[in-house]
């Protein structure tokens, strides 16, 4: 918690300096002192629009000369409903490009029409987080979420049952060439679904958007609207401190992530809140803490939350600038910051900047 909350503030505070590096301040060239008005004239406001800002980096991975083969199966086992229980939904049906790789229902509804517990989260750049997944952080890998999705409640398979699932799929005629390309020859085993899977997950990647086009250097890529509402991301709302550029959520660039209670969902009796980080960790200090979720094309992902209870981008906001609901773990970063409606408005507009260019393309199915 202590090493979170230290980063977090060092953020926030870079935020506020426009993120200088010590070598970058003061100098040989005394430009400190040079520029500084004799008179007591107050100082050129800066913009945190205007500063250094960062784009998405590419994504490193080790070299597997199978890859484009293990990508081409999984993106097939992502799109394909027989790898449900009963055939009804395939991993796709609650990532749909529809609802921005997140999900349509406030609470997602797996095979037999059965309520599960959250939100569909998005899937964009997963590739870069370290080893934290789901909203509470416990699957440290993709691999993991591709078993934890495929056996559990998502898919309804069962833990017991993947093998033969698995070997099932790997029948199907038009399968046989993809495991091979894969992995060499064509045995289907729930352990190469799973890889499959989360190696077709790291394509997920949302980097052409207009503010990475920004931070590039297109000053024509935000509109002034957009950049007084990064203004107000970066500065008075704080949001940056949390959702840190470029992925827009500190939680994908700390090793075992960072989990915050933003207070969603903790107006009801105790023993129905869902805990979430202390149920992996069993520390008080992460009562009701959740994943900062990427706001990468959060515009196109409505509705938000881990409990979907916010139907609209600008209710998202609103919520986390002025009214993060008091609770005993709440949080002290989300104390209210006072934004007007049409700063609200503005952030509203600038997340809009966030809408990525890639989609997921349906595959042909074998
Ligand atoms: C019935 C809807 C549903 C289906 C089907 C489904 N998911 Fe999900 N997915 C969810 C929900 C809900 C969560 C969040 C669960 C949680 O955090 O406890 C989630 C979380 C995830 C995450 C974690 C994202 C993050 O930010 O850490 C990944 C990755 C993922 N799903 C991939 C898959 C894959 C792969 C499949 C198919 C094997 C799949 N999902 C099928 C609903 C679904
Ligand atoms: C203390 C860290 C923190 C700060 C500061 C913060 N957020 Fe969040 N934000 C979170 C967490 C944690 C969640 C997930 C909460 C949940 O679902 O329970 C979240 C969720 C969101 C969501 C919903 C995303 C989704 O996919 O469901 C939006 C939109 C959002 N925040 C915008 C903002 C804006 C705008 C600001 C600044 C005014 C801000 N946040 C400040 C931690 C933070």
């Amino acid at each position: 918690m202590t090493r979170m909350t230290l980063l977090s503030l060092a953020l926030a505070a870079c935020v506020a300096g426009g993120c200088k590096k010590k070598s970058d301040e003061g100098g040989a060239t005394g430009t400190a002192t040079g520029t500084a008005p004799a008179t007591g004239a107050p100082p050129p406001v800066q913009r945190p629009s205007q500063g250094q800002l960062q784009a998405m980096p590419p994504l490193a991975l080790p070299d597997d000369a199978n890859r484009a083969g293990k990508v081409a199966l999984g993106h097939a086992l992502f799109f394909d409903k027989r790898l449900s229980v009963d055939g009804s939904r395939a991993c796709y049906s609650c990532h749909m490009n529809e609802n921005g790789t997140g999900g349509a229902d406030p609470i997602a509804i797996g095979p037999g029409d059965k309520k599960l517990t959250r939100h569909s989260p998005v899937l964009w750049n997963l590739g870069h987080a370290k080893g934290a997944f789901y909203w509470d952080g416990r699957a440290p890998t993709l691999e993991a979420v591709a078993k934890g999705a495929w056996g559990g409640p998502n898919m309804a398979v069962g833990d017991d049952k993947l093998e033969a699932k698995a070997a099932t799929i790997g029948k199907i005629k038009g399968y046989k060439p993809l495991f091979k390309a894969a992995f060499g020859d064509e045995a289907a085993s729930a352990e190469r679904v799973q890889q499959a899977l989360a190696e077709y997950m790291r394509t997920i990647v949302c980097a052409e958007t207009a503010y990475d086009k920004f931070a590039k250097g297109d000053k024509a890529a935000l509109t002034e609207e957009q950049q007084r509402g990064l203004d107000v991301f970066l500065g008075k709302g704080q949001c940056s401190a949390c959702h840190t550029p470029p992925h827009f959520s500190i939680s994908m660039q700390v090793d075992g992530g960072v989990y915050f209670n933003a207070g969603v969902g903790t107006d009801k009796p105790e023993a129905e809140v869902d805990i979430a980080r202390m149920k992996v960790t069993n520390n008080a200090t992460d009562w009701a803490a959740f994943k900062v979720p990427s706001l990468r094309h959060v515009a196109r992902s409505a509705p938000y939350f881990h409990d979907g209870s916010a139907a609209t981008l600008t209710d998202a906001v609103a919520y986390m600038a002025n009214g993060a609901k008091a609770n005993k773990n709440l949080s002290a970063l989300l104390a209210p910051k006072n934004l007007t409606e049409a700063e609200i408005a503005d952030v509203v507009k600038f997340l809009e900047s966030l809408d990525c260019a890639e989609k997921l393309e349906e595959p042909k199915l074998p």
